[in-house]
């Protein structure tokens, strides 16, 4: 018979494995003529998803273009807000129907719960509205579809600071989730349901830690690169 360990162990790397591949499907790529590279990039990720934080394969990362890496980030969003997030919102509905006659805990964490996701769809809603479209004209620039006039303007009008400087670490408030329910269930033993959630939302935690990583260390950087050698040209 398997250890306990071991099977623990098997089971968070299949679900590692299908968080990560799932993503997949959802990559919108507009240059079929690169059909393979989302299965390639995905075994990198897997590879620093199943590792430590400061595993990041940065210049493996490299072979792949600004456009590749924005195109995976922009899948990764959608499938938190079409997955991961009702996934975690049904648990929740489940634990508030079964544990009805503990209503503080279950107050704590719908409260903090919809706040959380309001800020964190803004933080999402920001980096597809103003970030991703810099990027795509920042591309569309550095590959010739941009006269030099509009160069000059978009330059002058966006930068990368800006985004910088909004950027904030929309992982690290989720933290909350774990100290709510054991402040509220103190010695008692916590109930499954209560663990499955934090199951669910620690996993969540650790892939957003892991996607700002790459959107900070990969992304920002690729552009920065981009967007300096069009300062020094125009
Ligand atoms: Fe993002
Ligand atoms: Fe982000």
């Amino acid at each position: 018979m398997m250890k306990s360990e071991t099977v623990q162990s098997l089971v968070e790397s299949a679900k590692i494995y299908q968080m990560v591949t799932e993503r997949l499907d959802l990559i919108d790529n507009p240059a079929k003529e690169e059909l393979t590279f989302e299965s390639e990039l995905m075994e990198l990720i897997l590879e620093f998803y199943s590792g430590d934080e400061t595993d990041l394969p940065v210049e493996k990362l490299q072979k792949f273009s600004m456009m590749q890496v924005m195109y995976y980030l922009q899948a990764s969003h959608k499938l938190y807000i079409s997955k991961t997030l009702p996934e975690i919102e049904q648990s929740m509905a489940h634990i508030q129907r079964r544990y009805y006659e503990t209503p503080q805990i279950l107050d704590a964490l719908v409260l903090f719960f919809n706040h959380y996701k309001t800020h964190f769809l803004e933080h999402i809603r920001m980096e597809e509205r103003d970030f991703f479209p810099y990027l795509k004209k920042l591309h569309h620039a550095y590959t010739g579809g941009l006269s030099g006039e509009e160069i000059t303007e978009l330059l002058n009008n966006t930068s990368l600071n800006q985004f910088m400087d909004d950027h904030d670490a929309v992982e690290d408030e989720l933290r909350n989730v774990s100290t709510i329910i054991h402040t509220y269930s103190e010695d008692e033993m916590i109930p499954l349901p209560f663990k499955v959630f934090l199951n669910q939302v620690e996993l969540f935690e650790m892939d957003l830690r892991k996607h700002a990583i790459i959107e900070d260390h990969v992304l920002v950087p690729m552009a920065q690169k981009i967007e300096k050698e069009l300062r020094e040209r125009f």
